[in-house]
């Protein structure tokens, strides 16, 4: 048993006695608590619509379907993210197509989107690593010029700022996940971010089985069952009331690692474009015999993960829709280690993560 995990949600009296409320007047599912938390987030993201659904997967595999994504168009996105960000784009029949990332950023590159671009290209699909913010400006200025949708997978960016401006808020469609190891969690559950009135009304329809929203067991379109339950909605908001809290933890956090890390000379951070503020949902390091280090540290009772030790293009699942290679993808993936970093951390905890680090480099 490892002493310190890699991540634990903070759930404890505040969403039990929300969600004893719920038991109390027996309404559970879908409802007024889920409306109530689209609110918040709609206010927080500053977006026309925040629309709840059971998870950030199926998020992302609504959004390519209200925007018509078809078997065979093109998506250019991030050479190493999380799989689902992958697999939802094979999973409409399209093609992925793989841009690098930054080497520092470990964020989509502009010019890399660009080289990737052909007739057969209908989005831009960008994802924020570990809650830091992709180029925006250069991004949307790209779309806009070859007509690409932009989808923004900000599945890890709640709390993340682009300039002024909330992750989440970018995109014709961004994507969010409130799964229970994120900023703020719902156990499972996710978010679809629009302002356009059309998508919305689809994204409602096709979460609801497409149900006509006009007649009951009439449906117009193919859905799912991608309900948010008023319980997890519940969870949510209790979770969100404690937010700023959470994202100045998780900062306090990352200075320190920064701090200690910076003195050594082998260990690459992540960094922050400045007037870029980071949700720090990830805490990456890049080190030199990474399998070796992260075993070391593991040994001396730290968890870790290791977000993303494969390039997207090299999971067998890709590999044959794809002979890529990503420069920088493949330096990070070889690279990094992803320490804990949460809010229920003490100060002791993060001095002896900094110890296992330490020794493990040694
Ligand atoms: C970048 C990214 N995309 C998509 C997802 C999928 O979200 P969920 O686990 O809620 O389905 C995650 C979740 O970890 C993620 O980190």
């Amino acid at each position: 048993m490892k002493k310190i995990p890699w991540a634990i949600p903070d759930i404890g009296e505040d969403e039990f006695n929300e969600v004893k409320k719920l038991f109390d007047i027996n309404w559970l599912s879908m409802g007024p608590q889920t409306a109530k938390f689209e609110e918040a987030m709609k206010a927080y993201v500053n977006r026309k619509y925040a629309l709840a659904v059971n998870n950030g997967t199926t998020a992302l595999d609504i959004a390519f379907k209200v925007l018509g994504i078809k078997p065979g168009d093109e998506i250019i996105l991030p050479a190493m993210t999380y799989i689902a960000t992958g697999s939802m784009v094979l999973n409409q029949g399209a093609v992925p197509v793989y841009a690098d990332i930054d080497r520092y950023t470990f964020t989509i590159m502009p010019e890399a989107i660009e080289k990737c671009i052909t007739s057969k290209t209908k989005a831009v699909l960008t994802m924020d690593y570990g809650g830091n913010s992709c180029d925006y400006d250069i991004i949307e200025k790209i779309c806009r010029k070859h007509g690409l949708y932009l989808i923004v997978d900000a599945a890890q960016s709640l709390g993340g700022y682009y300039k002024n401006k909330p992750l989440g808020s970018f995109g014709d469609i961004a994507t969010m996940s409130f799964h229970s190891a994120k900023v703020m969690t719902t156990i499972e559950g996710g978010m679809i971010f629009t302002d356009n009135d059309n998508y919305a009304e689809k994204i409602m329809i096709m979460r609801n089985q497409g149900e006509d929203p006009r007649e009951k067991y009439k449906h117009i379109m193919l859905g799912y069952n991608a309900r948010l339950t008023d319980m997890q909605a519940a969870i949510g908001l209790a979770q969100f009331s404690k937010i700023k809290k959470y994202l100045t933890r998780r900062a306090e956090i990352a200075q320190k690692y920064i701090k200690a890390f910076s003195q050594t000379g082998k260990i690459q951070t992540i960094k922050i474009e400045k007037d870029n503020k980071m949700a720090w949902f990830l805490f990456p390091i890049l080190v030199e015999n990474r399998d070796e280090i992260d075993k070391k540290i593991n040994e001396f009772g730290v968890d870790t993960r290791r977000c993303y030790h494969l390039p997207l293009y090299k999971h067998p699942m890709f590999s044959e829709y794809s002979d890529a290679y990503c420069e920088n993808a493949e330096y990070i993936s070889a690279r990094v280690i992803n320490l804990p970093i949460f809010p229920k951390l003490t100060d002791k905890n993060i001095d002896f993560i900094i110890e296992a680090v330490a020794n493990a480099i040694k």
